[in-house]
């Protein structure tokens, strides 16, 4: 990793006309491997300016730029001397801006549609096929490009379907070059951004974990900063990166609430502090937790009750750090693994975010008076994943599949008990091995392994008759887990998970699988 901090990356912004693609194209931007954030289109054009962009993208989106209040765009955005490139909408909106003709034909064009290239040597066609396949989802048709551009595709619908003015560094396609359908998409939306915008790929794990480190160390100063570490990913890598910044400044606490699954608290306390040296205080409250939980089986109420035990044990373990503090430096700062989703999410593609509901487990109090740390606001999951590989932390941490802050606590249908917990924890350790041995860890979203505590059947194991429980597997597949399907996963893999779980795992005499996509099934039981 190169030592010299760098100046602030240049950025590329990506202004959102709607529906969802800006998202997709600020990844495929940041795939390569030049800085991206996401505008709404509502922004007047002097503050998109005001961010001095290297370049900017119009996203597609779901209007006609026929239709009454259909998202505009000030003239001045393309005579500011900054290549821009637009999609779709973009296009469209590109093409009317500047005097070309965009008719309401009523001719749709929608899915896969083959694209002739007609102008060789163009900046964004350079180098591919005449005939390519690219994603369509469009009504209006572009007829005539504006003034001093050059047509360079056209489909069998839209005879402008490309165009560009390489002069003023202006560029258009009327397809989707985002979506994986298109099928030379990302080196047509690199030729932009290397050949049309002049952009180097310069913005790699390495220089992002050096920009972080810089930022870190200018925010937090000489203060002290505490981190919450759930043992998911975010979490870790947000606490990596500041060690790494400040070092001992930084206090972690890990609540071990012994809803964890089998292996992941010693993950925790030895191979993550291992591998960042950090400062961690482990609190073990797993008796405070079963004891509030006693007698409790609604869902509702394990989720109510294990949040709020967590913030009593986080305050306190805070309170102990502040005033075991080794000298008076004030603890200011509070470290939060928030990421780029969260903040677009929530409206705010600038600006500070609320601090965030501690996503595992269900709130912090509103009034801490902390500073936020969020060295994660600008990355996306995968890149934090990256982030955190570049970063040393291990395998098994930066891998990690979703996993609910609540925990065991809601798979277990019933009250939960040690002995449950236990038994769950030893079925699921199975499942996850068996899973990983199979190579299936990255097609399976998430495999929630549940116990079924409050049922009983009949079975019949070694010499007699059982009464035992059933264990659920609810292998899903999913984007984003707002939907999912039910993951098809090869009988072998399922039978061997069964036979070891029935002949390993006491009290257990079934193993069911759950194929219910979402929805109407969620992926917990709970
Ligand atoms: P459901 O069950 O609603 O779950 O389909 C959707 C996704 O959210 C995860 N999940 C949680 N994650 N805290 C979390 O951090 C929680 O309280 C929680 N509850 C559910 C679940 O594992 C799935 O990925």
């Amino acid at each position: 990793m190169p030592t010299a901090p760098s100046a602030a990356p240049d950025v590329v912004l990506v202004v959102d006309f709607g529906a969802q693609y800006a998202q997709l194209i600020a990844r495929r931007v940041r795939e390569a491997r030049v800085y991206s954030e996401i505008v709404p289109s509502t922004m007047p054009v002097a503050e998109m300016l005001a961010k001095n962009p290297k370049a900017i993208i119009l996203s597609g989106g779901p209007s006609s730029v026929y239709e009454e209040g259909a998202p505009q765009l000030d003239r001045s955005l393309f005579e500011a001397g900054i290549p821009v490139f637009g999609m779709c909408y973009g296009f469209q909106l590109m093409a009317t801006t500047l005097g070309g003709t965009v008719d309401n034909t009523g001719a749709r064009e929608y899915g896969r549609t083959p694209l002739t290239v007609t102008k060789s040597g163009s900046t964004l066609f350079e180098g591919t096929p005449e005939h390519q396949s690219v994603w369509m989802s469009h009504g209006d048709a572009c007829s005539a490009a504006p003034e001093g551009f050059t047509v360079t595709a056209s489909t069998n619908v839209v005879p402008v379907a490309a165009f560009e003015n390489d002069e003023k560094k202006l560029y258009g396609v009327q397809y989707h070059p985002e979506v994986m359908h298109s099928t030379h998409g990302q080196q047509i939306l690199e030729h932009f951004l290397y050949r049309g915008a002049g952009l180097a790929p310069t913005w790699t794990t390495g220089s992002i974990v050096e920009e972080q480190i810089a930022a870190i160390r200018a925010q937090v100063g000489d203060k002290r900063a505490i981190c919450g570490l759930s043992g998911g990913v975010d979490s870790a890598v947000a606490a990596a990166l500041v060690q790494k910044a400040i070092g001992d400044q930084l206090t972690c606490v890990y609540v071990d609430h012994g809803l964890m699954r089998k292996g992941e608290t010693e993950q925790v306390e030895k191979d993550f502090v291992a591998a960042t040296g950090v400062q961690l205080k482990v609190v073990d409250a797993q008796d405070r937790f079963l004891d509030a939980l006693k007698g409790v089986s609604d869902p509702e109420e394990k989720r109510k009750i294990i949040g709020r035990e967590f913030i009593r044990v986080f305050e306190q373990a805070q309170a102990e750090i502040i005033a075991e503090a080794p000298d008076e430096t004030p603890v200011e700062f509070l470290v939060q693994g928030t990421l780029y989703p969260d903040i677009v999410e929530s409206g705010g593609g600038t600006g500070t975010a609320n601090i965030k509901s501690h996503h595992n487990v269900g709130g912090l109090p509103e009034d801490l008076e902390f500073k936020l740390v969020e060295p994660l606001r600008q990355l996306f999951k995968d890149e934090v994943r990256m982030v955190g590989q570049e970063l040393g932390l291990p395998e098994e941490i930066v891998q990690r599949q979703p996993f609910p802050g609540p925990g065991l606590g809601i798979r277990i249908v019933g009250e939960v008990t040690k002995d449950r917990l236990d038994l769950l924890r030893e079925a699921d350790a199975i499942a996850r091995e068996e899973l990983t041995a199979a190579g299936l860890d990255r097609e399976i979203w998430q495999c929630p392994v549940v116990l079924l505590a409050d049922v009983r059947s009949v079975g019949v194991q070694g010499d007699g008759r059982t009464y035992g429980h059933p264990i659920v597997l609810r292998p899903v597949s999913s984007e984003d887990a707002m939907t999912a399907d039910w993951t098809r996963m090869p009988y072998e893999v399922l039978a061997r998970i069964s036979t070891r779980i029935t002949n390993e795992v006491r009290d257990v005499n079934r193993v069911v699988l759950d194929c219910t996509s979402k929805p109407p099934g969620t992926i917990e039981w709970e």
